[in-house]
């Protein structure tokens, strides 16, 4: 396996593979891999034969006071993780991948998708990811890009930005990986206390709990979502939203409407964990 921090070297890799008629899946992350990472880089194998993975911590979707200094940067446990599963590690600096400077990027925006949730309360996150985004799709060239269901609102957005600009390429979302206890797996899981650690699970219990209501029956979903908020304040969670949603745009659902997400994003101290659960009804 590759691991390679320069936009040329990649793109005479790539040449080389597309001579031979293969095809490339990229699996865009920020590094500090997890079992959930490793999940989707087996999934892309299954839909291309060279699988790329970028690592690349992007300032440009951290707000102020946000973690980006402190976000964990770990290349060579990375390295070692995807031995034998990737073809290539792209792990380009902020230079290769913002040549003019953050501040004098060109920028791909979203609009509509993205003012609510993680969009409301994370003001350009999203502007940062889809800026990130379009300019690794445009330096790899996959045919496939993989994302994870766990930042279910990103990869609707991500996928909006490919069928807008009709960018060549197929969107695979892979499910959510989870710790034993229902915790989402992620690399911010890694700031909680102990104490913290124990009460997260009750965000995934919150959703199922949700979920199974839906599913008996249950349709007013504003006092479903008044009910988790309760449910997860009580626990010791700050609830940023907690919300039930069309599947395919994140739009109110009326009562016929019968795939729903429900999502949610909390904080327990100062870390803020997202989730979420797709089900049919
Ligand atoms: P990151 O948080 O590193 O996540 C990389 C990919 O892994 C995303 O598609 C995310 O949804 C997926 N993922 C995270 N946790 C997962 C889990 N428990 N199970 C399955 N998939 C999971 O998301 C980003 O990076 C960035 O915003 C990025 C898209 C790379 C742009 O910078």
């Amino acid at each position: 396996m590759q691991v390679l921090h320069s936009k040329t070297e990649l793109a005479e890799q790539i040449a080389e593979w597309r001579h031979h008629g293969d095809h490339v899946a990229l699996v865009p992350t920020m590094g500090n891999l997890h079992k959930g990472h490793v999940a989707l880089v087996d999934l892309a194998r299954e839909h291309a034969e060279h699988v790329v993975v970028s690592v690349f911590v992007n300032p440009t979707q951290f707000g102020e006071g946000e973690d980006y200094d402190k976000y964990p940067r770990t290349l060579e446990r990375d390295t070692r993780r995807l031995k034998g599963k990737a073809d290539l590690i792209f792990a380009p600096d902020v230079d290769t991948m913002y040549p003019f400077g953050i501040k004098m990027a060109t920028t791909v925006s979203v609009p509509g998708l993205t003012e609510n949730f993680c969009g409301a309360s994370r003001p350009g996150h999203f502007d940062g990811v889809t800026t990130v985004v379009a300019r690794l799709f445009a330096i790899v060239q996959p045919d496939v890009a993989v994302f994870g269901q766990k930042d279910y609102q990103q990869q609707l957005v991500i996928r909006h930005m490919v069928e807008d600009m009709n960018l060549p390429i197929d969107m695979i979302t892979g499910e959510t990986v989870r710790e034993e206890d229902g915790l989402a797996m992620s690399s911010r899981n890694s700031y909680l206390s102990e104490e913290e650690r124990a009460i997260a699970p009750l965000l995934h219990e919150t959703l199922t709990a949700t979920g199974r209501e839906l599913q008996n029956g249950r349709r007013n979903f504003e006092n479903l979502e008044a009910e988790a908020d309760s449910r997860l304040a009580g626990g010791g969670f700050d609830v940023d939203y907690f919300s039930i949603r069309r599947a395919a745009n994140l739009e109110i659902p009326d009562r016929d409407c019968d795939e729903i997400v429900v999502l949610a994003a909390a904080r327990l101290g100062t870390t803020r964990l997202i989730d979420n659960i797709v089900v049919t009804i």
